[in-house]
């Protein structure tokens, strides 16, 4: 028993330096030293030995128990530190790189152009007004004097959700909705900035785009005093030479009514193919407040008078930054986005 335990000691050293990784270090005590490894095995025969033989050998298979314990730490303990030091070798870090950036984003060229229309009216005296998007029949079309069957609906193919409520096709029922709630009180001067729908899409329209309403209602408000603040507005948003150009329109809610023109900000007046060579850029469509429209928002119409104006922003934006096609602006192209 004594020879088999030696050849035991000699077969587990060799075993030991075999041994190239943590993991096999875990094998090799399962295999020699755990409950049915191979010490306990020959331990076990220990019964069959007399007694002067049992002390001899039990201290010997001690002895080489504490031997391989021994052994097994230190070989642990080195492996790990050579692995430790082969895995710092391949993800060692340089401290004099670069770091890396993370990219940062930007504001959206019609959330610009938005913040930036409100700017020019703040400085005018305008307060901010919102409303619903998904909006009542009655403020998107009847209190703006488009009765039922009107053909002015038509222009304003529409999403329905029920007979009765729709997603907004413009902003002018916020000119509604803040005579409302204003009345009676005068001056109101706002302006609306939001998200309308309609049933287009192509190049030039998109079912989802923005516009920028504004309602002045006050005693004695004039045309001239329309024509001034859009003049006002073309010359900060376009630049100093900017000159405006209205021509007469049709709106149910406003009368007179009045398309509105800039010079064209590609070729200043001298005609180009984005003016089509007249000169002129329609932007947006404006007129005096409808007497019915004030009646229908609870004023007296001999009273006070208004006018009311609307413009696509991204007829502004696409003008203001020469982009040809709508679309981009919705399509979130870092590419495209990042150029402004
Ligand atoms: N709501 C009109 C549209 O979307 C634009 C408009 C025209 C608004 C004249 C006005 C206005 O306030 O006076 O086509």
């Amino acid at each position: 028993m004594k020879e088999e335990l030696q050849l035991l000691k000699e077969k587990a050293v060799k075993g030991l330096k075999e041994c190239k990784t943590v993991d096999e270090l875990n094998e090799f005590k399962v295999k020699y030293m755990g409950k049915k490894g191979e010490l306990t095995r020959i331990l076990r025969g220990m019964g069959k030995l007399s007694s002067e033989e049992r002390p001899v050998v039990g201290q010997l298979a001690n002895e080489i128990r504490d031997y391989l314990e021994k052994e097994l730490i230190t070989f642990t303990e080195n492996l790990k530190i050579k692995e430790m030091e082969e895995r710092l070798l391949v993800e060692s870090i340089d401290v004099t790189l670069p770091g890396i950036c993370p990219e940062l984003g930007r504001q959206h060229p019609l959330s610009q152009v938005i913040d930036e229309i409100e700017e020019i009216f703040m400085g005018m005296g305008y307060n901010i007004e919102e409303g619903p998007e998904i909006e009542l029949d009655h403020y998107n079309f009847e209190a703006l004097n488009i009765p039922k069957d009107h053909p002015a609906r038509d222009m304003q193919d529409s999403f329905y959700i029920t007979p009765d409520v729709l997603l907004r096709t413009h902003t002018s029922p916020v000119q509604a909705r803040t005579m409302e709630k204003t009345c009676p009180h005068v001056p109101v001067k706002i302006i609306v900035p939001g998200k309308v729908f309609r049933r287009d899409d192509d190049s030039t329209h998109s079912p989802m785009f923005h516009q920028v309403e504004g309602l002045a209602i006050n005693t004695n408000i004039r045309f001239s005093d329309l024509k001034g603040t859009l003049l006002s507005f073309a010359r900060q948003m376009f630049g100093a030479d900017q000159k405006i150009r209205l021509r007469p329109s049709f709106f149910p809610f406003t009368e007179p009514s009045a398309e509105v023109d800039i010079s064209c900000v590609m070729c200043k007046g001298a005609g180009c193919r984005v003016c089509g060579y007249t000169g002129w850029l329609e932007v947006l469509g404006a007129g005096m407040v409808h007497p019915r429209v004030l009646e229908m928002g609870g004023y007296n119409s001999e009273e006070v008078t208004g006018f009311a104006f609307g413009m696509g922003v991204e007829r502004i934006a696409m003008l203001k930054y020469g982009i040809d096609d709508m679309r981009l602006l919705f399509e979130n192209d870092v590419r495209f986005l990042s150029q402004f």
